[in-house]
């Protein structure tokens, strides 16, 4: 393909991309990032899990949903169901499942991001083949003391974006009429455009709801898509280099897995917490966005 690795550096910051192997699909992911739960907190981890919500642009199937694969897979007495809204896809899931938990109605939730976005994207296309890689990353929701968790979380969308950025399932068009493509398609400069406006109007939302100022933010973990997104949102913010996590370079986008994995990244760097404010916040295709403030709590044993 007519590209190179200095055009591909300098107007995305990407340095690699992890690829899942041919018979490897987002269930496995996301089994991948649960199994790394276990080995992290213990067997019981999962123990109390009543939901499980695996947000993806790449399930395997229509249906069955993925989470009901990693529902079957953990033997969980639990729901499942997928959740489609793009790359912010993990932080709505997230807010589900906070009001999921805050409303009594599961005791906890395992919220997934998993994505196999190579298997979709058009490798003959250099303006979306350069961009985006595999992964999954997983949490546990569940309450905790008043001080801490989720402070808010904003969750918004124009759908009016949409011939921005799709890729068809069962639908050969938009409802305006716009066709809709067999492979990733997005027009890069639009989606630019629209992503440093929503980093910054639902950053401040989010750091608003939560009754904070941008002071009180510790560290900001934006959407991996490009490292020049980031930097421009990042001075509109007013944060300096070392309060925002950047994994762009090592994953490229891996759209819902992209917020968990940094965070994984910064919580294995140790650049999180007890108390610390974490600012999460994503963009994609919809359009839609989505942030939210978590007070990070002591991690279990
Ligand atoms: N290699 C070499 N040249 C390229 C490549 C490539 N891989 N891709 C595009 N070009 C060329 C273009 O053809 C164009 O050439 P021209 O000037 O002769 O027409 C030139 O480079 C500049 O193209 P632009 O599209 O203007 O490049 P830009 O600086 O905007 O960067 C990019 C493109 C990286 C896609 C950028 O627009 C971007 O990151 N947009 C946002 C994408 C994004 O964040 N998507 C996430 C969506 S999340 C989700 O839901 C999946």
């Amino acid at each position: 393909m007519d590209t190179s690795d200095e055009w591909i550096t300098s107007r995305t910051g990407i340095k690699r991309r992890h690829v899942a192997g041919e018979d490897e699909y987002t269930s496995d992911l996301a089994f991948r990032a649960v199994e790394d739960i276990l080995a992290r907190h213990g067997d019981d981890a999962l123990a109390g899990v009543e939901m499980v919500i695996v947000a993806t642009n790449t399930p395997d199937a229509l249906f069955p949903a993925t989470a009901a694969l990693v529902q079957d897979r953990f033997k969980l007495s639990a729901g499942a169901f997928d959740l489609l809204a793009a790359c912010p896809g993990w932080i709505y899931a997230v807010g589900v499942a906070r009001g999921l938990v805050e409303t009594g109605q599961c005791r906890r939730v395992l919220a997934i991001g998993s994505e196999a976005l190579t298997k979709i994207v058009d490798w003959e296309d250099r303006s979306t083949a350069v961009l985006f890689g595999d992964g999954a990353g997983a949490a546990i929701v569940e309450a905790v003391p008043d001080q801490f968790g989720i402070r808010s979380v904003v969750m918004g969308a124009d759908g009016s974006g949409g011939e921005h950025l799709h890729r068809r399932a069962v639908g050969k068009c938009l409802p305006g009429g716009t066709p809709l493509a067999e492979h990733v398609y997005m027009n890069g400069r639009e989606v630019f455009k629209f992503a440093v406006r929503v980093m910054t109007t639902s950053t401040f939302e989010a750091i608003e709801k939560a009754g904070l100022t941008p002071e009180d933010i510790s560290l900001f973990v934006p959407h991996q898509a490009n490292l020049r997104i980031i930097d421009a949102a990042r001075e509109r913010l007013g944060l300096e280099r070392e309060r925002v996590v950047v994994t762009v370079d090592e994953y490229g986008n891996n759209s819902t897995a992209s917020i968990p994995l940094a965070m994984l990244h910064a919580v294995d760097n140790g650049q999180v917490h007890e108390g610390d404010n974490l600012l999460l916040v994503s963009f994609g295709a919809g359009l839609t966005w989505a942030a939210s403030v978590v007070t990070w709590a002591p991690t279990p044993g």
